[in-house]
């Protein structure tokens, strides 16, 4: 999703806009700009595509300014192009906006009415002109801004320079994030703390409604009556460091070798190794509810139906999982001893937010396993379950993915102690396995090799089937979603026993399918359907353990993960997935880390 930098600096600030546009790229984006005021002046300089095109056209044009705006653009109103990209400017006023103003079709026939000539085809221009018309009335910028906010329906983080006010960046937040950060004669706005990290460590978050004037000096914030509020400034730990890519080619073939690490860090909250007991952090009572409804898009969505297989078979608790897009909309009925459990890397994804809202307004219990600890979600539910991860920055979630099955497993134990369907001893047995997750992870990853072997396989099919049974089918939705997204090969994952009632029918030489088998007790029902496959010529590529491979027929490419417990397969066998898409994404040479038309933070419907 977009991406917005505002500084009230002492020194130039063109270079240091493109830096953190440059950090915020992994949100996903097609046309960049900046705004800065020169000599009294706001200039822009704006480009489609990608970092470098503005930074050409910031070479030919330089910017020569302390106080500037910047903004990554991923289209929503509008292609994406030069005169899309942000900053959108009218008359004094220029803005980067994240967000969708939902009413801006209204809005903008009723400027046009009033002869405000429009330049772009963006929601965004609206807001421009709003603030500009309560300029040019005779209000001051912050009133003109307040005035502009009332008037909008929708989501927005809003980065705003006014012409004739050369010290003042202005911002405002609903629905989007922005945080404040204060330096040292200096100050910044940015989406998130990854934006403004390498400038300051002295963040504030700012709530729903606020809005917010920057100056050399200070940060003058309001909430959405108008008053002005304080919002604590915190020490944050992202630092520079951690987005970096190291000795890795790419942020996701980086991420999935930090596995081992995240599920290790996440594992921390939630298990005690010395007392062998699973708990949530904050002790929450499992036997006080009597359904979990899990609600999460994406790839969060694969980890929280693997959730489901786990908390059901172990802590008997009927779990419902469903897409957020959909819960939102239809009207679902809830039991009142429902627990909400949102499922989001970012916790700023707006159908899973929207859904938790819904739950909260409805009087449930809520909680969110959620990776960016200072989120929307992770603000607004009872209870904040977190993972570990560290920042992820390629579009494609891998290691956020893996702390949250880590996350459900130990809930899954937890709950089942508590629901009396395990003893103390099973908890035990069962923490030390979960505590084996780590070490099997990175065993899993030097799958690599093998992996590369049957890559060119799948590399060059138009079409691939993913199988699995248990927990494993949700594992192999989740793999084929990582290959469309990486390669743009059309992958289907399907529950491996479901494949005769239909697509068997696409199964041809050409069309290879993916097994995900550990050698567990549904082993002997997948090998039928191998057999169902290879019988109509299909390759299959089977990703199976040691035992798991003795039994397979000759003809199978095999990936041989580590042997492991069923209860942390869903981890373990996540690896080689992730490393076949991640392999077949450069074998075709695409962009691993900012596939096209994706965001890692979808903020917007
Ligand atoms: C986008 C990303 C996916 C992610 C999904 C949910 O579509 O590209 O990788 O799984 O959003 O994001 P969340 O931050 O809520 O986990």
């Amino acid at each position: 999703m977009c991406g917005i930098i505002g500084i009230v600096g002492v020194e130039p600030v063109s270079g240091r806009l493109i830096e953190t546009l440059r950090r915020l790229e992994y949100r996903g984006y097609d046309s960049a700009g900046v705004a800065g005021v020169v000599g009294g002046h706001v200039e822009r300089r704006r480009a489609k595509g990608k970092i470098r095109e503005l930074e050409a056209a910031l070479a030919a044009q330089p910017l020569d300014a302390t106080v500037g705006i910047g903004h990554t653009r991923w289209a929503t109103h509008g292609a994406p192009s030069a005169g899309n990209a942000h900053p959108q400017t009218a008359g004094r006023v220029s803005v980067a906006h994240n967000g969708i103003i939902e009413n801006f079709a209204a809005l903008k026939a009723e400027l046009q009415g009033r002869g405000r000539v429009f330049q772009s085809d963006t929601d965004t221009e609206v807001v421009a002109h709003l603030i500009d018309e309560g300029l040019a009335a005779g209000q001051e910028p912050m009133a003109a801004l307040k005035a502009a906010l009332d008037r909008l329906t929708g989501a927005y983080a809003l980065a705003v320079l006014v012409e004739g006010h050369d010290d003042l960046v202005m911002g405002a937040r609903r629905g989007s994030p922005l945080v404040v950060g204060y330096g040292e004669g200096e100050m910044f706005i940015g989406s998130d703390a990854l934006a403004v990290g390498p400038f300051t460590k002295r963040i504030a978050y700012l709530e729903e409604g606020d809005h917010v004037a920057i100056d050399h000096g200070e940060a003058r914030i309001f909430d959405a009556a108008g008053a002005r509020v304080e919002r604590p400034i915190q020490l944050v730990a992202a630092s520079a460091a951690l987005v970096e890519k190291g000795n890795y080619r790419h942020f996701m073939e980086k991420e999935i070798h930090d596995q081992p690490d995240a599920c290790q860090h996440t594992l921390a909250s939630y298990v005690d190794p010395i007392a062998g007991r699973a708990e949530a952090p904050g002790g929450f009572d499992f036997q006080a509810v009597d359904r979990l409804q899990i609600l999460a898009c994406g790839t969060a969505y694969y980890a929280g139906l693997i959730g489901k297989y786990l908390i059901e078979s172990l802590a008997g608790l009927p779990v419902d999982v469903e897409v957020a897009s959909e819960f939102r909309y239809r009207e679902a009925a809830v039991s009142p001893d429902t627990l909400a459990v949102a499922i989001s890397q970012s916790g700023e994804t707006a159908d899973t937010l929207a859904a938790l809202r819904w739950c909260k307004e409805r009087g449930l219990a809520t909680a969110a396993v959620v990776n960016a600890h200072e989120s929307s979600m992770a603000r607004e539910a009872g209870v904040l379950w977190p993972t570990n991860a560290g920042p992820e920055i390629c579009v494609l979630s891998t290691k956020a993915f893996t702390a949250q099955v880590s996350v459900l497993t130990a809930l899954a134990i937890a709950a089942a102690r508590q629901r009396g369907r395990i003893d103390e001893a099973e908890e035990r047995r069962r923490v030390a396995i979960l505590l084996e997750a780590p070490r099997l992870l990175a065993q899993a990853l030097a799958v690599e090799d093998q992996v590369r072997a049957v890559s060119h396989l799948v590399a060059r099919a138009r079409d691939v089937l993913y199988l699995g049974r248990g927990a494993m089918f949700p594992l192999a939705m989740e793999g084929a979603l990582k290959l469309k997204e990486v390669s743009y090969i059309h992958a289907e994952g399907y529950a491996a026993g479901e494949m005769k009632h239909g697509p068997i029918a696409l199964i041809d030489e050409a069309t290879p399918v993916v097994v995900v088998a550990p050698s567990d007790a549904l082993f002997e029902k997948t090998l039928s359907n191998i057999s169902e496959v290879m019988a109509r010529e299909g390759p299959v590529i089977l990703i199976t353990d040691e035992a798991g491979a003795a039994r397979a027929p000759p003809e199978a490419k095999l990936v041989v993960a580590p042997a492991c417990d069923p209860l942390i397969a869903p981890l373990v066998f996540a690896v080689p997935l992730q490393l076949l898409a991640y392999q077949v994404g450069v074998f075709k040479g695409a962009d691993v880390d900012q596939p096209r038309n994706l965001a890692k933070s979808v903020t917007v419907e």
